[in-house]
């Protein structure tokens, strides 16, 4: 079972979903009621307190209801305002239009997109101070680590006051997405002691982040790949780094100190961090005819495969058919397929041997290592796409914002006398 319940008979704390009775005879998984139903204030005190149940990883509970994406977890399938990714990827739609999807709650008209364009583009800039910081930084830096704090330093150079309507919110949010792409692509050059290239205002976000990162016009083709990567990457419910967005914004913190935790939070290799994990392992592995091997004693340690499994997706997750095409497609353009072979047997033997499958992270390496992107910058990859979700849900948790606070069940003694510090063990 994955998830604990601990029962404490006649204890005063209690957490319940939805008014139902989780006693482990009568519920003995966690309940996912067909209707949840939103409380905005406590529950009345219980006449008789009910067993408490622990819901670890907090599996199986709706924390709050959002507009912004519907993740169908026994489906397999991810629906972003209501569309299909399948759809929006199908109908070329851009990272852009999926930013003003998310943050606007609809697909903008061309003059909607040529603006919020516009205003992406006008914030490709940062402060001297950020600049200096990113060429300062360790040159063995975690990524990861750079970006979380210069996002955290955006927050000094905020000049638009106090003010947290919404219509601010959301130029901050815009500033937030363009910046972070200059924050990681100057990160990169600067540690190799390369020179920062100008910025261009002609490029999309995609093929910006690329032309950063390398010097260079990158191609139709690796933009394109790139693009359809940030729309599959862009939101995803309440996931750990949402959450953390939400739990720190809904304190009425600051946007960046929610885009802060947030990016801290994805760093995790159970998280976004998962990723670059994929690629360190299929280069460990070296040759299609070592997989076996490598997964069976892996599995037989008991340690985790990246990139497969997923909390909340029971089959396919959705975004994973996308990056497996790309991935194929250009591994046999590189002439490289070896990669894509051993990815598809390690995803054979999981499906077989434990019943799980690929997730995001599992396809989205090869793309990434098929584009020529430096393993590293995976992960901050994903927080460039998902930026556009995390402040969409910010700006969403603030319209109706209502504090964080679950429980604990504490487990330990009560009424310790305090020994004189000398006669401590
Ligand atoms: C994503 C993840 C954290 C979800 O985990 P979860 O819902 O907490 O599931 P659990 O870790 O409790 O795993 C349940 C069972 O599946 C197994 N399992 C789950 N993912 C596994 C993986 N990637 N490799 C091997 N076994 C795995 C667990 O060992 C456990 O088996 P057991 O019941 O025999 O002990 C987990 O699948 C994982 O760690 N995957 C690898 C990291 C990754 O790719 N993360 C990116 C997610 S998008």
């Amino acid at each position: 079972m994955s998830f604990l319940k601990k029962l404490f008979g006649g204890g005063d704390q209690h957490s319940s979903c939805c008014g139902h009775d989780h006693s482990p005879e009568s519920h003995p998984a966690p309940a996912v009621p067909a209707a949840p139903v939103t409380t905005s204030a406590p529950e009345p005190a219980p006449a008789a307190p009910k067993a408490p149940v622990v819901h670890r990883g907090l599996e199986g509970v709706y924390a709050n209801e959002s507009k912004l994406s519907d993740v169908q977890g026994d489906e397999g399938k991810l629906y972003y305002l209501g569309y299909n990714i399948d759809e929006l990827v199908e109908s070329h739609v851009s990272f852009e239009e999926i930013i003003y999807l998310l943050h606007k709650h609809k697909l903008p008209n061309r003059t909607e997109l040529e603006g919020v364009e516009a205003k992406l583009r006008a914030r490709r800039s940062l402060p001297q101070g950020i600049i200096d910081f990113l060429t300062a930084a360790p040159k063995t830096a975690n990524p990861m680590d750079v970006l979380r704090t210069g996002v955290s330093m955006l927050g000094l150079y905020d000049d638009l006051g106090n003010d947290t309507d919404r219509s601010l919110n959301e130029d901050r949010s815009l500033a937030i997405i363009a910046k972070i792409p200059l924050i990681i692509g100057y990160f990169h050059r600067a540690r190799q002691g390369l020179s920062l290239p100008p910025v261009r205002l002609d490029l999309s976000e995609a093929a910006h982040f690329l032309y950063l990162i390398t010097g260079e016009e990158p191609s139709e083709k690796a933009t394109e790949t790139l693009d359809i990567a940030y729309i599959i990457h862009a939101e995803h419910g309440m996931n750990a780094s949402t959450f953390s967005a939400r739990v720190t914004v809904a304190t009425l913190s600051d946007i960046y100190s929610a885009i802060t935790s947030a990016i801290g939070t994805l760093k995790g290799p159970l998280h976004g961090g998962a990723n670059e994990g994929v690629i360190h392992m299929l280069e460990e592995i070296g040759s299609p005819d070592r997989v076996d091997a490598w997964v069976e004693e892996r599995l037989a340690k008991k340690e985790k495969i990246m990139g497969i499994g997923h909390r909340v997706y029971k089959v396919l997750d959705p975004r994973a058919p996308h990056l497996r095409r790309m991935a194929i497609k250009l591994t046999e353009e590189l002439g490289e397929p070896k990669w894509i072979q051993m990815s598809e047997r390690i995803a054979e033997i999981m499906r077989t041997r434990k019943k799980l499958e690929a997730n995001v992270d599992f396809y989205s390496a090869t793309v990434y290592h098929s584009l020529g992107i430096p393993t590293d910058l995976f992960t901050p990859i994903f927080a460039i796409s998902r930026a556009a979700g995390w402040t969409a849900q910010v700006l969403e948790q603030l319209d109706d914002n209502r504090l964080y606070r679950p429980l604990t069940l504490y487990t330990g003694p009560h009424e310790l006398k305090v020994t004189p510090i000398d006669q401590r063990s």
